[in-house]
Order: structure tokens, then C-alpha cells, then sequence
């Protein structure tokens, strides 16, 4: 039986998601691709860590035990932050290797450069999970370009926030501790900020834009707003008009085919498709010219949502690239 070889950057939330469902679907991965894939290499900050145990792959602090090894064929990056994130893949690319990446901070910026290098290299690129976790919105609009042109997205794309909005509302809940439930549940990054200023979000939509309209708009130009000024107070004095906070990433293109977007909370009623989506669920609102309107709801964050999202993007990638080592030599 022929084997894929891989390697996985990081070690927390979602490299051991990774690592968990490809040892449970082993089997099931062998049967419908015909290869068994082998973890052999793990990249983490601190080998000291206490971990879960793991069969045939070894732990490494130092990235060069991954790209120097020319057995692997597959690199999946779960770590946090634009670099050493885009240097260690960049290079990953640069020796052959397929990558699969759930690091939206790094992807919003670099993502254009990575597809480009990977398109250069014959290899591929699955990103399925830096944007709204285990929902297969990458792969929608992806599908959806081939025979039609998007309008509009507009989305909950951050599942922290929306996973603390629903504390607050349901349960009157403070916005820390509500913050708390969703690191202790894997939700949040490390630093949560970023969830609960708006910037996760932000980035999320930034990288739609890059897929579906082929270019982003000017950063600085796209006001963003979080929802770490919201108090429980706010949420229910909204209920009691029947209205709802939604944490909503928008983009279109305007009259003059320029790009608007917005990231901010909304207040909106229970017409609205984003109405009743709570706890951590993203939900995605793709409009298009010909298809109309289509909304993809999921869990937006987790182990195994976000997990399964990569594992998704590695079958694709065998079945599409009949995945053979294709490493290049010095
Ligand atoms: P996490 O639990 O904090 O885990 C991060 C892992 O990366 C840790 O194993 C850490 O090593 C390792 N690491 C960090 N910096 C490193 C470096 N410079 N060199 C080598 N290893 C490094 O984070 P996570 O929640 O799994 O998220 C990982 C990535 O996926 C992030 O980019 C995040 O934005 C993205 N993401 C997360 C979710 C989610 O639901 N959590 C969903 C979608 C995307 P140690 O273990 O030694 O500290
Ligand atoms: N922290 C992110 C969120 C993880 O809550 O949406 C998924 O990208």
C-alpha cells in the first residue's frame, strides 16, 4: 500500500485535531485513496510539553528536521502568526511539499504569494480551514466560480464572538466569562484579542475577497469593529425589541465595481438569515449572479471542526494531484 508522509507545525488545538482524525479514519482514508498517511514529524515550540501519546511520528523543535526530511510529502501548519508560519511553508513548497494551513493571520497577507509559489512548484495548497472553521466555504465559492461570479459575502466568521454574544444573551453571562468558556472549549486564539476586536473576522473576509473577487481592498480602508464594548445589558435590551448583536463581516462590490467591507456588530431581526445562528457556529451568506443566494452554516471553530477541514483539504488534494513525493533537489 502506498504511503503519504506527513508532517504537522504545531501541536495544540488544531494539529492534534489533525493528528486524532487521521489515526481514527486510517482505515477509511486507505480504503477510498488507496494510501495510508503517516505522520513522521511534529513541530512544536516546547518539546518539554506534556503531550498526547503519538505512534511513528517524532517531536522536533527545529524546523529544518521537517524540510530536511525528504520522505515527506505533505505539510500541514497549525501554528500562530504570520511568521515563522509563512517562511517555514514557504520553504516547505520550495522542497515539494503539498501544504495544508489553518493560520488565517498569516494566509490574509500571504496567501496570494503562497498559491502563486505552490502554482510555480506543481504543488498545492489547501486553506479550507483558516476561514470559518470546519464550515467548506473555501470549497463552495471555489466550486461556485467555475460557471458563475459572487456579489456579495456576508457572514459570522468569528466563532468566539458569536459563542460569546449567546452566552451573554441566553444565559446573562459576563462577557469574561463567557470569554473563558470559549478558550477553555479551544475556540479562542491564544491571545483572544484578536478574536473579540474584529481582526479575526477581518482577515477571514480578506481572505474570501482574495478568492472570490481576486483581490482585496485596502486595508486600512475597511472599518472594523469588535465586540468587546458590548455588555450583557446591550444584548437584552436588544431581545426585548426582538432584535439580535451579530458579529457580521461583509464585502461587495459597489456600483463602480470598487470593494466595500465592513466587520462589525449589527443589530438585526429574526428576518434575517443570521438571526438564529448561535454559540460557535459561522454562517456565510454568498450571493451570486446566477445561483442567487446560498448560506453555509457549521461550527466555526474546535479540534474537530477545524481538524477535519484540513483532513478534507488532504483528500482533495490526493484525489486531484494523485499525491506522489515530488521533491525538489538542491
Ligand atoms: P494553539 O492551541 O495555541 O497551538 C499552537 C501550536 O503551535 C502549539 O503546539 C505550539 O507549540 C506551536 N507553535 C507556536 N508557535 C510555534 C513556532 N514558532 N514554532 C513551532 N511551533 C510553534 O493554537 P490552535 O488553536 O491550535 O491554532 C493553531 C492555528 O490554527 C492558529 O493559526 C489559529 O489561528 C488557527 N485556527 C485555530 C482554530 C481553533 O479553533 N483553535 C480554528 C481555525 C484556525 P507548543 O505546544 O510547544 O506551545
Ligand atoms: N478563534 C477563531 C474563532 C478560531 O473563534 O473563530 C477559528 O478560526
Amino acid at each position: 500500500m502506498p504511503s503519504i508522509k506527513a508532517a504537522i507545525l504545531g501541536f495544540g488545538t488544531v494539529g492534534e485535531g489533525v493528528y486524532r482524525i487521521l489515526q481514527e479514519k486510517r482505515e477509511e482514508i486507505k480504503k477510498s485513496t488507496g494510501f495510508t498517511v503517516d505522520v513522521v514529524s511534529i513541530l512544536v515550540k516546547d518539546k518539554a510539553k506534556n503531550r498526547m501519546p503519538v505512534t511513528g511520528a517524532k517531536f522536533t523543535d527545529d524546523i529544518q528536521d521537517v524540510l530536511n526530511n525528504p520522505e515527506i510529502d505533505i505539510v500541514f501548519e497549525a501554528i500562530v502568526g504570520e511568521e515563522p508560519a509563512y517562511t517555514y511553508l514557504s520553504d516547505a513548497i520550495e522542497k515539494g511539499c503539498h501544504i495544508i494551513t489553518a493560520n488565517k493571520m498569516m494566509f490574509a497577507k500571504h496567501g496570494p504569494a503562497l498559491l502563486k509559489h505552490a502554482e510555480f512548484r506543481n504543488v498545492k495548497v489547501g486553506f479550507e480551514a483558516t476561514t470559518a472553521g470546519g464550515v467548506p466555504i473555501i470549497r463552495t465559492v471555489t466550486n461556485l466560480l467555475a460557471g458563475d461570479r459572487v456579489k456579495r459575502i456576508q457572514g459570522i466568521l468569528n466563532g468566539t464572538s458569536n459563542f460569546i454574544l449567546t452566552k451573554m444573551r441566553e444565559e446573562g453571562s459576563s462577557f469574561e466569562l463567557a470569554l473563558k468558556d470559549a478558550q477553555q472549549n479551544g475556540y479562542a486564539e491564544a491571545d483572544p484579542t484578536d478574536d473579540v476586536n474584529g481582526t479575526d473576522a477581518f482577515r477571514k473576509l480578506m481572505i474570501l475577497s482574495s478568492l472570490a473577487f481576486g483581490q482585496q481592498p485596502d486595508w486600512e480602508d475597511v472599518p472594523v469593529v469588535g465586540i468587546d464594548h458590548l455588555e450583557s445589558n446591550d444584548l437584552l435590551d436588544a431581545s426585548k425589541d426582538d432584535l439580535r448583536y451579530r458579529h457580521v463581516a461583509d464585502i461587495w462590490k459597489d456600483e463602480k465595481g470598487k470593494l466595500q467591507a465592513t466587520v462589525g456588530p449589527v443589530l438585526i431581526g429574526d428576518s434575517h438569515p443570521l438571526f438564529g445562528i448561535d454559540g460557535v457556529d459561522n454562517a456565510i451568506i454568498v450571493n451570486t449572479e446566477y445561483l442567487g443566494s446560498l448560506t453555509l452554516i457549521g461550527p466555526g471553530a474546535g479540534m474537530y471542526p477545524t481538524g477535519s477541514a484540513m483532513v478534507a483539504d488532504l483528500l482533495h488534494i490526493i484525489r486531484q494531484h494523485e499525491l506522489k513525493p515530488v521533491m525538489v533537489t538542491n
